[in-house]
């Protein structure tokens, strides 16, 4: 597989692939751009999670929020995973796919009423409530309902992940969880509720964590806790620590592997005797994809030499709204370089995706693939400049499966043009 920046993107004869299907030729088949995915890449994650994880207790829960198509879901249900989800369109998807309720915990700020119904009646594992009034909200639908409702309490243990601001959500100052010095005081108002059952606690430091340090003073912090707890006769049974775990983006990325968190979370958690839930979510399906796309337009204004091509911020908004680095390939590797900004079709000049960039001389109509871009690539687009989101598509081995076709402009317009009927029909 050569000198590839991943295992699952080979280079053959020049030509970059998914596996073993060539990339131009599924751009010739469906059309640019569209986001594709190794399943066998998938699988790898999948795999390295559960043996990392093996001889311990655990349940891995897919956090649906990276990439929540169907068919990616399925694998993840196939494969024994639970789900962690934050809404109540994640527990749609969730069952549809298949998930057992029992696997699903359910993690947010701001869940609705209507959320909270639909996720007791399902009859979930947790609820990972995130405030004092969370607690109150769920007893009373739970109680509505004749039902328990299982809850956890995510406490935010004030720990500095080293990632981005923006995806760090374990400091004092961020919206989440209840903080360590009234984490006690929730779980025992949680403890009187008739219509809650206490089952776990529940903590998420950030997201794209190189360094797994600042997992283990969570999970201590966590920890203690627990035995705090024990002491004063509350006893969980779970302790589910979040996702987070960095991938690469660089060529020169070296994140950390599922076993380097198992390392140095387990002996923690062990001494609780507690079961282990983790929340992976972008470690599992992130670098698994790649945004396809195709070069419209090059243009020279002054220094700056532009390729402009036909996905943008509304596709993929990492670049834009993190700054984020994504490598970028050619699909057919050409001998010379240029240096350039790669940027999109939409009217922002955030719409970028690298800037001052070496890459392959491109020209109009050659094909590039974005990588990492399997996790948050998707899931974040949107239809700004009414532009249909892209194709995504599934690779097995010699095979590949559109899994969800490219939105149509009528598609896009049809709420509208359903609620204009609505209206024209009342006036008549
Ligand atoms: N659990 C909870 C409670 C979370 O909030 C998240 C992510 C995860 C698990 C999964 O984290 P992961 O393993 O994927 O890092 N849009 C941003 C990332 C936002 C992450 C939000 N929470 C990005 O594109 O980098």
């Amino acid at each position: 597989m050569g000198n590839s920046f991943s295992h699952y993107f080979p280079y053959i004869e020049n030509e970059l692939h998914c596996e073993n299907v060539s990339l131009k030729k599924i751009a010739k088949d469906i059309g640019t751009p569209f986001y594709v995915y190794s399943k066998n890449a998938i699988l790898d994650k999948i795999n390295r999670y559960k043996k990392a994880f093996q001889n311990y207790p655990t349940l891995i829960c897919y956090a649906a929020k990276a990439n929540s198509n169907l068919s990616i879901l399925e694998i993840f249900r196939e494969n024994g995973l639970g789900l962690d989800i934050v809404s109540g369109g994640e527990l749609y998807r969730g069952l549809k796919a298949g998930f057992d309720p029992k696997k699903i915990v359910y993690a947010g700020v701001g869940k609705t009423d209507k959320e909270l119904l639909e996720a007791v009646k399902a009859g979930i594992l947790s609820f990972n409530v995130e405030s004092f009034m969370e607690i109150e909200v769920i007893d009373r639908i739970a109680g509505s309902l004749g039902k328990k409702a299982n809850i956890s309490i995510r406490i935010n243990p004030d720990v500095n992940p080293k990632t981005h601001p923006y995806i760090s959500t374990g400091l004092r100052e961020s919206k989440f969880g209840i903080d360590m010095e009234d984490a006690l005081k929730a779980y025992e108002i949680a403890l009187k509720k008739k219509n809650l059952n206490v089952v776990g606690i529940h903590c998420h430091i950030g997201s794209q964590i190189m360094d797994v340090s600042p997992y283990k003073e969570a999970v201590e912090k966590t920890v203690e806790l627990v035995f705090k707890l024990k002491k004063i006769g509350i006893e969980l049974e779970h302790i589910d620590i979040g996702g987070g775990l960095g991938i690469k983006y660089r060529p020169e990325d070296r994140p950390p592997e599922p076993e380097d968190l198992a390392r140095i979370v387990i002996p923690v958690v062990k001494e609780t005797g507690l079961k282990l839930i983790v929340e992976p979510g972008r470690s599992l399906i992130g670098e698994a994809g790649a945004l396809v796309s195709q070069v419209l337009f090059l243009k020279d204004k002054g220094e700056k030499h532009f390729i402009i091509i036909d996905s943008g911020m509304n596709d993929l908004l990492r670049p834009a709204m993190y700054n984020a680095y994504h490598h970028i390939l050619p699909v057919t590797k050409k001998k010379k370089k240029v240096v350039a900004d790669i940027v999109g079709p939409i009217c922002e000049t955030g719409d970028f995706f690298a800037v001052d960039r070496e890459i392959d001389d491109l020209q109009r109509g050659d094909y590039l693939a974005v990588m990492s871009a399997g996790a948050y690539g998707f899931s974040m687009s949107s239809n700004y400049n009414s532009r249909p989101r892209a194709a995504e598509v599934l690779v097995d081995g010699n095979e590949y499966f559109v899994i969800r076709e490219r939105e149509s402009y009528s598609y896009i317009i049809e709420p509208e043009i359903k609620a204009l009927q609505k209206t024209s029909g009342e006036v008549e």
